[in-house]
């Protein structure tokens, strides 16, 4: 079980998101257990105010220290580790979402308005960042990294080996899948995944995700999964190679069929 707490000012952004589907599934079943704490409870005047002006002037508002301090000492155990969403930091890979999958308990730390308090950063484990871009606080950010994490946790599929052949898992983006009916709108599922033969599906899903992680992310293929990935495709590549040609003759054929 990964337990997740939020410290967020506006849970509901996330709460919703997360009750539905199968991370909404893994919380019933006891995988993950997410709780909310707001920064506000943790405020000592009278408004409860959480945000005020940034010294030396700008725009817009700046979460205080006290109360995300307060906030995550209240929820911090031995064994957390404290995320600040915030786009200073490393960005958030499968690789991330992986090692995160194995720790017992995350903190998630959601600035708003115009950011935190520099002095309450060495208060944090690590900062994530989603990417380069603004939002409007942490709160999609710890949303779309909680949903990461959880699908990688045991138990959240029945079958865990869905998460194993996915983009990213070799370093590769996932080959093209194809589901029911067999010929749709005159376009063929490639003969070779009707065929049965485990081996030359394996082999001819190797090679494509290699083809399209070369067309759509090239810079994925400098790291080393993807190289080892590349060495076992051209091993492999005699196997597919017989096995794409009947799905070729079947796509011609095809194509004639339409054009009539
Ligand atoms: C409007 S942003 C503050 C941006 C900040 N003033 C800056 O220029 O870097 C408010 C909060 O949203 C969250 N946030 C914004 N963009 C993010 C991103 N790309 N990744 C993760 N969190 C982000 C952070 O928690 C941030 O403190």
């Amino acid at each position: 079980m990964l337990k997740v707490d939020v410290v967020t000012a506006f849970p509901d952004m996330l709460a919703g998101p997360l009750g539905q589907s199968i991370v909404g599934r893994a919380q019933k079943a006891g995988v993950l257990k997410l709780g909310f704490t707001n920064p506000r409870d943790f405020t000592e005047d009278k408004h409860h105010t959480l945000d005020d002006r940034p010294y030396g002037g700008g725009p817009g508002m700046l979460m205080k220290a006290e109360p995300l301090y307060r906030a995550i000492k209240s929820l911090r155990k031995k064994n957390s580790v404290v995320i600040l969403t915030s786009p200073r930091g490393q960005t958030f890979t499968q690789a991330l979402a992986k090692k995160l999958a194995k720790k017992k308990h995350l903190i998630f730390v959601c600035g708003h308005y115009e950011g935190i308090d520099e002095r309450v950063y060495p208060e944090m484990d690590m900062e994530v960042s989603l990417g380069d871009f603004i939002l409007t606080g942490g709160e999609l950010a710890s949303a779309v990294m909680i949903d990461a994490v959880t699908r990688l946790l045991p138990g959240t599929f029945k079958k865990q080996d869905v998460t194993v052949s996915e983009s990213f898992e070799d370093g590769l983006l996932e080959a093209p899948q194809y589901t029911r009916p067999e010929v749709w709108r005159g376009k063929r599922v490639p003969q070779v995944l009707l065929s049965g033969h485990h081996k030359q599906m394996e082999a001819w899903k190797r090679e494509k995700a290699l083809e399209l992680t070369k067309k759509y992310r090239p810079d994925l293929l400098n790291t080393s999964q993807a190289k080892k990935a590349a060495v076992n495709k051209s091993v492999k590549k005699k196997a597919v190679k017989t096995a794409d040609k009947p799905a070729a003759k079947t796509a011609r054929k095809t194509k004639k069929q339409t054009k009539k």
